[in-house]
């Protein structure tokens, strides 16, 4: 029996969680939901965004399923992130049929270092003599904890999932110290898989950037620290399709949590017009972290069935089924 924590949110993270929860009924798994209330509704009724009920229900949890908060989601989701201590942020770039991206024959995934870096929020103002603000300065913080953790990661990610090589993303020339590290701890974890027969590539993380539109198929794993990887995994998006079919992991030693990249949607929520792939992809790497291989892969299957049928999908898709109605559809390729 896996506990699960759900928290829907806002918009249509409430529509499209109902939809992965129903699509995950048909697998038949012993699951037993907590839900937890988190976001700006949640804020309205009780005053604060992230009560701390729902932050035990997530610490309680095998794996929390997340929808998406709305003008209150960073202090969830980065909230969440850091009580857990979810160092991983894992962003598949996979291609769907269907999809408008730019290529239609990728699968790698993207492995980015989620607690540290440019993103420690230790920022100053440089003020002149009489106190103006003429510049400001950011810190950005490697240590060799955090490194190791991620890299070892990401080749045992590698591993474990039949993968052939990674790739690690740094600006080692310009950031001698903080990249260098990182650079160094990268090629000492790949020392240790050299006998798994797992290859090592380092780039500098303006190639990638080009390398990305070039030649994404040459990409199996990549690691990176974290405002690399938060820009290069939107790049990633970009290559595969619209916001609707992006999935994401956050992943820590003891928890972790599944979310689709996209939020609340205003624009479109209560309207049955949300896109319910993004969340079932994200409920797919969720079964994959707790080990379900085959649950996930027989889920992957009856995805891949209603997109490239292409007949009941959502407006974003060029269909005209509402979420439910994809929802239904994906579950009926189950059973
Ligand atoms: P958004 O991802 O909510 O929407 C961007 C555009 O993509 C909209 O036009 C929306 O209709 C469309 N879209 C998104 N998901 C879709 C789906 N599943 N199916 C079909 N169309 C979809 O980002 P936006 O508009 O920048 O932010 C809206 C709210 O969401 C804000 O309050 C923001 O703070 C929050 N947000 C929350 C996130 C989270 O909870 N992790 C992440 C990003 C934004
Ligand atoms: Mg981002």
């Amino acid at each position: 029996m896996y506990k699960i924590a759900v928290i829907p949110g806002d918009g249509i993270g409430k529509e499209v969680m109902e939809a992965a929860l129903t699509v995950l009924d048909a697998l038949n798994l012993d699951f037993e939901y907590e839900f937890g209330e988190a976001g700006d509704e949640c804020k309205e009724k009780n005053g604060i965004p992230l009560p701390q009920e729902t932050i035990d229900i997530v610490k309680k949890s095998d794996a929390c399923l997340f929808g998406a908060a709305g003008e209150t989601a960073a202090d969830v989701i980065v909230r969440l992130r850091q009580e857990m201590d979810l160092f991983a942020n894992l962003r598949p770039v996979k291609s769907y049929p269907g999809s408008n991206g730019l290529f239609d024959d990728l699968d790698f995934m993207i492995v980015r270092e989620n607690t540290e870096g440019m993103y420690i929020g230790k920022e100053e103002y440089i003020k002149d003599e009489s106190g103006n603000i003429i510049g400001a300065t950011a810190e950005r913080l490697i240590t060799r904890y955090a490194s190791k953790r991620i890299c070892e990661y990401a080749f045992k990610y590698a591993k474990d999932n039949g993968r052939k090589k990674v790739t690690g993303v740094h600006k080692a020339n310009v950031l001698k110290k903080t990249d260098g590290l990182f650079k160094e701890v990268f090629y000492e974890i790949a020392k240790k898989y050299e006998n798994e027969k797992i290859e090592a590539e380092d780039f500098y993380v303006d190639a990638t950037a080009m390398y990305l539109l070039t030649r994404p198929q040459s990409f199996e794993v990549i690691v990176t620290t974290n405002l690399f990887g938060d820009i290069l995994s939107d790049e990633g998006a970009g290559l595969v399709g619209g916001l609707g079919l992006i999935p994401s992991a956050n992943i820590g030693e003891k928890s972790a949590l599944f979310e689709p990249v996209h939020g609340s949607a205003p624009d479109i929520a209560g309207k049955g017009l949300a896109n319910p792939t993004a969340m079932i992809l994200s409920a797919i790497m969720m079964l994959e972290y707790l080990g379900e291989k085959e649950m996930a892969i027989k889920l992957d299957k009856a995805i891949l069935k209603v997109l490239s049928d292409g007949e009941t999908v959502t407006a974003d898709l060029g269909g005209n089924a509402t979420t439910t109605e994809m929802a239904e559809a994906i579950k009926n390729e189950i059973s």
